[in-house]
């Protein structure tokens, strides 16, 4: 048995609103965790708070045309009182601006300096001449190489997690003034990661092989086999915890590493203002530490910040890093972007009194083992279906009882039948059980098997039927206990799972809210005599308008942020053409008249079997009818090519690609986001015209 727990959620950039893809990835499994920590009396920590340097943030303001510290004040508010309205219980929620937290890092930094933990190295990185800036991280955006998102950062991929150099990235551009790259050199801070592969080996590979997850497991595993890189601890830029160091001015530290020392300054703020030692649950090998992240972050959790840890030489280890998945919405990717998400403020808003809705539709499919799905549909189906009729009319029926029969007050139990026993048996086999998913990070589980304890009460009451009973009282009596005494469970089953639900149980049954999970064993704890409140309705109804305004808004909100988004692009790519391949060596007139290029017009187009990226055209050339398979099936269907003249480098010898033998290839204009159009004669000519 640990003595104590030290639990984290990851530090939400402060540069938006919080959305629910955020909730079910990092917040409301570590809420769930936390209070079922707490109701078991453990001794347990929950930090969190807002990540407030890095690239992040100073895109934001430079994209607002505000100052960093204008966009982390709005957010940090933001984000900090929609956590509090949902309910995510921390013990604080700090921000990583904070003196204290530029102290711990900085501290941190120079022990691993003195240990002579980092390489001191001078190497080229990419800069912006119309920017005058090092173009860190953020700054740099291009193709990932390991997942081929188009859309990853210079130094991590949002989509496959992986962590990333500018240098790995496919068609490296900046996202700044699109202006050309060019390389300056500069003096960082690197950790040779190296150097810790064969503890890695040890402490994850082999150690943690039969408690991580999968997901996280497999990802961990594969990174440290490919071999692990030096990387960078430090950055040019002006926004950040300055580099301790003297020499070192322009310079702070790489996001990346201040921000988990944020979850030790948190918890050193939090111990000061509440008498205790912070280092209680940070160094004492007594406290197991979980980080609960999404998928983007386990690479810094599971290897970066241990690697830290490790060669600071004081500081715990993480017990697990139960990592999830993403959340999609409507059958697309959640993205802050295009305004494709619900966002946290703005539920709450629309629904001052519905927290436990959201929190029951999204622990019921948080993406614990694969990415999962949020449709408003499905929020409705989940409320009216499960909360309204199971729960919320299970817990109804003795709620409106006790008070007819027997005036609110709680009845005592008399004999009880082999049926009563049975229930009461199962009933007090559920917090083990509910505790175990827990323990496991199985809430998707554990919250189905609380319902099962609603499904246990109402089927219980749909069998016994003690409306119906008319001559014996002591029956009736008895089968309302039982029930109370389902009811006083599940107030603390829901516990870590809908608390505002919970506490109005509490209410009913007149608690004073000092239950343990323990005390969910007993099956009959609530007295005979105790004086029963009768509440309100704990769900209601959700009507198809609601949900068709919900899906309504959705649609709206992505249509006006592409209309604005297709706005500041063109006026990007007109301020910034210039941003351009450089040209390739010359060549001769000779050279280039080797070249045979001809107008031809496409006569058929079908997809070739087993390839997403190419179609087999059929070309009508002037000379020939021939067959060219061209790698554009991802941004043409079939139908749309067919007619279309296009421009053919007609004498390319011919090659075999999947079995077809393709004569030729067609020419195309790559656009800045990577699509492609066709290169065409601005008025139709005969096929085979020559391209001179
Ligand atoms: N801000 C990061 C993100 O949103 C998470 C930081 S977690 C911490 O992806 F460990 F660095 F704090
Ligand atoms: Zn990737």
């Amino acid at each position: 048995m640990p003595k104590r727990y030290t639990v984290t959620s990851a530090l939400p950039y402060a540069n938006g609103p919080l959305h629910i893809g955020h909730i079910a990835g990092a917040y409301l499994p570590a809420d769930i965790f936390v209070r079922y920590l707490r109701l078991r009396g453990e001794d347990v920590v929950y930090v969190c708070g807002s990540d407030e340097y890095g690239a992040a943030i100073t895109m934001k303001a430079q994209k607002e045309k505000t100052t960093p510290r204008a966009i982390v004040d709005k957010y940090h508010t933001m984000m900090k009182s929609a956590f509090e309205r949902f309910g995510i219980a921390f013990d604080i929620y700090h921000r990583t601006t904070e003196p204290i937290h530029t102290e711990t890092s900085q501290g941190i930094f120079l022990k691993l300096y003195e240990k002579g933990e980092f390489d001191e190295q001078e190497s080229e990185q990419y800069f912006d001449e119309v920017a005058n800036q090092f173009l860190a991280d953020r700054y740099i955006m291009g193709t990932c190489p390991k997942c081929g998102n188009e859309n990853a950062y210079g130094d991590q991929c949002e989509r496959c997690g992986s962590a990333l150099s500018p240098t790995d990235l496919i068609n490296p551009h900046s996202t700044l003034s699109g202006s050309k790259l060019v390389l300056r050199k500069t003096k960082h801070w690197y950790l040779p990661m190296n150097k810790y592969e064969s503890w890695l080996k040890e402490w994850i590979v082999k150690e943690k092989q039969n408690t991580w997850k999968t997901n996280v497991y497999g990802q961990c595993k594969s990174w440290i086999e490919g071999g692990l890189q030096s990387r960078a601890m430090t950055r040019d830029l002006d926004w950040g915890v300055p580099v301790p160091l003297p020499n070192a001015e322009g310079k702070v530290l790489y996001v990346w590493l201040d921000a988990p020392i944020g979850y030790i300054s948190a918890t050193r703020e939090w111990a000061k203002q509440n008498g205790k030692n912070w280092e209680d649950y940070w160094k004492n090998p007594d406290t197991e530490l979980y980080h609960f992240v999404g998928k983007d972050n386990i690479v810094f959790h599971c290897i970066i910040f241990p690697i830290i840890l490790k060669a600071h030489g004081e500081f715990i280890l993480p017990t697990n890093v139960p990592a999830n998945e993403f959340l999609n919405l409507e059958g697309d990717k959640l993205s802050t972007s295009r305004n494709w998400a619900v966002w946290l403020h703005e539920y709450l808003d629309e629904f001052p009194d519905k927290q436990d809705v959201l929190r029951y539709v999204l622990g019921s499919i948080l993406p614990e083992t694969k990415d999962s799905e949020f449709t408003w549909k499905d929020y409705q189906a989940r409320n009216n279906n499960e909360l309204v009729a199971i729960l919320g009319n299970f817990v109804n029926r003795p709620n409106n009882l006790i008070p007819k029969f027997f005036a609110g007050v709680m009845p005592a139990q008399y004999e009880l039948s082999d049926y009563d026993k049975n229930v009461l048996a199962e009933l007090a086999s559920y917090p083990d059980r509910i505790g175990d998913l827990i323990k496991n990070f199985k809430f998707r589980d554990a919250l189905s098997e609380v319902m099962n304890v609603a499904r246990l009460g109402n089927k219980y009451l749909a069998d016994t039927e003690p409306w119906k009973i008319k001559d014996n009282p002591e029956r009736i009596a008895t089968i309302l206990n039982i029930s109370v005494q389902i009811i006083a469970n599940l107030s603390i089953l829901l516990k870590p799972f809908l608390p505002r639900t919970a506490e109005k149980l509490d209410k009913m049954l007149g608690f004073d809210g000092k239950l343990t999970w323990e005390d969910a064993k007993n099956t009959n704890w609530v007295k005979a005599g105790t004086l029963l409140q009768k509440i309100d309705l704990l769900f209601e109804k959700i009507e198809d308008d609601v949900i068709e305004k919900q899906i309504q808004k959705l649609t709206i909100n992505n249509q006006q942020q592409t209309t604005n988004n297709q706005q500041s692009q063109t006026i990007a790519m007109a301020n910034h053409s210039n941003e351009v391949k450089p040209l390739q060596t010359p060549i001769n007139y000779d050279d280039f008249t080797k070249l045979d290029i001809r107008i031809a017009t496409i006569v058929a187009a079908e997809k070739v079997a087993k390839a997403n990226k190419l179609l087999k055209l059929t070309l009508e050339t002037g000379i020939d009818t021939r067959i060219v398979v061209s790698g554009i099936a991802e941004h043409f269907s079939p139908e749309e090519v067919v007619g279309k003249q296009v421009t053919l480098l007609a004498n390319l010898a011919p090659r075999e690609i999947r079995g077809i033998q393709s004569q030729g290839m067609i020419l195309m204009a790559t656009d800045k986001d990577g699509k492609l159009r066709f290169l065409q004669p601005s008025e139709a000519v005969v096929n085979g015209a020559i391209v001179s």
